[in-house]
């Protein structure tokens, strides 16, 4: 699938985030190495603690459907109705439990800063020597 198309995935999420702490609407879209993607929006809570980002969302929707292996995903953030986007990349907590699921050489991270502005990293340039399941044998 195209990074564009999946920014789109992306974006659409952003409508549903739900953010009115801090006015910052994340939207994400997990490409599945099958195929399917799964989208997420952040979504806050007054105790702000347990607030979670889209990447994670999208993530957590995927595993618990029954997906682990993926390809890639789109990120779009900016403060509620802004036309224009800066990128937005994923926090550390996001970049630890992507490093759960994906070899971080490939899985792709695909951030929008919008019209053809787009940047493509890998989860390792983003979190290089992360800790993941190899470290403990798994
Ligand atoms: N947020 C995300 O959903 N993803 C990111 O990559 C960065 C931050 C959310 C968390 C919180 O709801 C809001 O954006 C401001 O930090």
């Amino acid at each position: 699938m195209e990074s564009k198309e999946l920014i789109a995935l992306a974006l659409a999420a952003r409508e549903n985030a739900y953010a009115p702490y801090s006015g910052f609407r994340v939207g994400a879209a997990l490409l599945c190495k099958d195929g399917t993607v799964y989208q997420g929006c952040n979504v806050e809570n007054a105790a702000y603690g347990p607030s979670n980002c889209a990447e994670r969302t999208a993530i957590f929707k995927a595993v618990s459907e029954g997906k682990q292996d993926f390809a890639k995903i789109a990120i779009v953030g900016g403060l509620k109705d802004t036309k224009t986007f800066e990128y937005c990349p994923p926090c550390g907590v996001c970049r630890q439990v992507m490093m759960e699921f994906v070899n971080p050489k490939t899985f792709e991270i695909i951030l929008w800063a919008g019209g053809d502005q787009i940047k493509t990293v890998t989860l390792d340039e983003l979190f290089p020597m992360g800790f993941g399941p190899d470290n403990l044998g798994k």
